[in-house]
């Protein structure tokens, strides 16, 4: 039997490039070799913005781009958490297995609450990596393709299973994290990534020329002024990017930048046009699945049909082995 990979987001609206790099490459990678389920976190959106009235055309927009680059929900269902109620019970169930002091040590929690400012953690924020054990349990998922930040979530998850196995008896695997090799591609300003709210992305869905002017505005060596200045490309996420998305051409950019020949707005321009040659299979789905939007409708709602089924069969031994629910 195949093993089971359970992978999943937050619908924060169309995907970028970091996650492309972080997260989808990897889950297309493996969609063959594994049994997949692909969950869109629509409920985990809440823990961070209570303004509901987008998760829904975010899930959709998220959706799409999965498609678009090439996952296949024939092989793998795709569904929202919020449509399987299961979801919400072992979540419950998971919460009287770990410690508040627990969670509180969680460091992705941590940087949360430090970038975005938040002062008071409410209950169910603190509970993010309980009901994302309850996600990936609830499929015995043996493996989640995750990037770094979501280690402590996974160690959480197999601390659960362990409780709950011990407690009641064998019902969870034990899964385990796989860290893409890029897990982190730097955003556009210098951050260590890209992210939405920092608003320092390359989307899947922008054109050529979109990709041509947000790649501009991206940050190089500080120490390159000039055109003919010397570069160090190992401090410019340029230079990351093209180790990415033009690796043929790497050695030559490298020396380029370095001896002053190449400048920063033509390498700039060279590697967008890599990253839109990369983007254009992407780009070509969407536009197929943006204009038959009940053909996604009709993707997600087989999915969830499908994802319940599993969810079911899980919870009904959960019942089992604990003689409750
Ligand atoms: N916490 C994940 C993130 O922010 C999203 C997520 C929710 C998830 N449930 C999951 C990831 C289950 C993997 C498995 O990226
Ligand atoms: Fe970065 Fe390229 Fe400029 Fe070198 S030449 S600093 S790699 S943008």
């Amino acid at each position: 039997m195949k093993k089971r990979i359970l992978s999943g987001m937050r619908p924060t609206g169309k995907l970028h490039l970091g996650h492309l790099v972080g997260a989808l490459e990897n889950w297309v990678a493996l969609q063959d070799e594994y049994e997949n389920f692909h969950l869109i976190a629509d409920y985990h959106a809440l823990t961070t913005n209570l303004d509901s009235s987008e998760i829904y055309q975010n899930s959709l927009d998220m959706l799409i781009d999965w498609l678009a680059v090439g996952l296949d929900p024939v092989k793998s269902p795709m569904f929202r958490q919020s449509q399987i109620k299961e979801h919400t019970e072992l979540h419950l169930i998971f919460s009287m297995l770990i410690t508040s002091a627990r969670l509180e040590r969680n460091p992705t929690l941590k940087d949360q609450i430090r970038d975005l400012n938040i002062e008071n953690v409410t209950y169910g924020h603190l509970g993010y990596p309980v009901l994302q054990a309850a996600d990936i349990l609830l499929y015995k998922g043996n493996v989640v393709p995750v990037g770094e930040d979501q280690v402590p979530h996974i160690e959480i998850t197999r601390e659960i299973a362990r409780r709950f196995n011990t407690q009641w008896g064998e019902v969870f695997p034990e899964p385990e994290a796989k860290l893409t090799k890029f897990a982190r591609l730097p955003g556009l300003n210098g951050d260590m990534k890209m992210s939405k709210s920092a608003g320092n992305t390359i989307l899947l869905a922008d054109s050529p020329d979109e990709i041509k002017k947000r790649l501009r505005t991206a940050v190089t060596d500080p120490l390159k002024v000039r055109r003919n200045d010397p570069g160090r490309p190992e401090v410019c996420l340029v230079f990351t990017y093209h180790q990415k998305f033009n690796p043929a051409e790497v050695p030559e950019v490298e020396a380029g930048c370095r001896s002053g020949a190449l400048g920063c707005v033509d390498c700039k321009m060279n590697c967008a046009s890599k990253i839109a040659d990369a983007l254009a299979p992407a780009r070509e789905k969407r536009t197929y699945y943006e204009s038959r939007l009940s053909e996604v409708k009709e993707i997600l709602h087989d999915g969830e049909t499908r994802a319940k089924q599993v969810a079911q069969t899980t919870m009904g031994e959960v019942h089992e082995v604990m003689k409750v629910g």
